[in-house]
């Protein structure tokens, strides 16, 4: 296998909560510029899968290769770092709710300045407001604000601004975990179509999360499915039919 083309390998990843065993033995990998669809059953292991590539927590067994190397994730700051961002099904994890849009978009990688002839250096809050509205105008999604708090914006809203953090920091991955979920039909839409451009214009590989697999077949490359915390199939949306992929999903003949 060349391996300049498999951007990322998880190789064997087993993970128990005490007598659950969330995940055995599963193998996923992710090429560059593809956009694959991780998709099962509630309770097949989705989320541990997206958590362990996150630095949520480690595995109990199985290796995580990026680019080729060997790769450990101490924490979700350790991931992030490393390249992999991630926006997880509870949005509070990833966003603060009760901080502006700006800082929301900068939170950790603030941009400053020098104070006091450079004794000091303070936040450089009107640059970071003026990048943070260009990324924003960038993902296509109103926001008339960047100073007001994340509560006080809806789902999609919220969702937007998560993926303008992502468009900023141009991640090696970008993870999302059932990302329209939470949303109506409109900004479901709209969410899905940005989505789809990170993917296809600016080239983010991209894993989704997602149970509803209309907006799969339409966005992925290829389908991964989960049930019972095994890998129990893999397909192309343009090859197999839905009925087909649900089959996978719940097992049987
Ligand atoms: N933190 C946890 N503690 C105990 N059990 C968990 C924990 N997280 C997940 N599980 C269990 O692991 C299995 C897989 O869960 P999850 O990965 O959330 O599935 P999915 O995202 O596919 O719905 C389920 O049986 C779930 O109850
Ligand atoms: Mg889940």
């Amino acid at each position: 296998m060349k391996s300049d083309e498999v951007l990322l390998k998880m190789e064997g990843i087993c993970k128990s909560f005490g007598e659950v065993r969330a995940l055995e033995n599963v193998h996923f990998t992710l090429s560059h510029h593809e956009i694959v669809g991780l998709v099962g059953g509630n309770g097949a292991g989705k989320s541990t899968l997206i958590k362990i590539l996150a630095g949520v927590f480690p595995p109990d067994r199985g290796k995580i290769y990026l680019e080729g190397k060997e790769v450990h994730f101490k924490s979700p700051r350790d991931a992030y770092e490393q390249g992999i961002y991630t926006v997880h099904q509870k949005m509070e994890e990833i966003l603060a709710p009760h901080h502006d849009v700006a800082a929301n978009i900068f939170m950790g990688e603030e941009i400053t300045k020098p104070f006091f002839g450079g004794l000091l250096r303070v936040l450089a809050r009107r640059e970071m407001e003026k990048e943070a509205e260009s990324v924003l105008s960038r993902v296509g999604i109103t926001i008339d604000s960047v100073r007001r708090p994340i509560v006080s914006y809806s789902g999609g809203q919220r969702q937007a601004v998560a993926l303008a953090k992502a468009l900023r920091k141009k991640p090696k991955i970008l993870v999302l975990d059932e990302p329209t979920a939470a949303l109506g039909v409109k900004e479901k839409f709209q969410v899905l179509h940005l989505i789809k451009r990170l993917g296809k214009e600016e080239g983010i590989p991209i894993i989704i999360v997602s149970h509803n697999l209309e907006e799969v077949f339409e966005i992925v490359d290829r389908i991964v499915v989960l049930r019972n915390g095994q890998m129990v199939g893999e397909c192309s949306p343009s090859l197999a039919t839905k009925e087909q992929v649900v089959q996978m999903i719940v097992g049987g003949e």
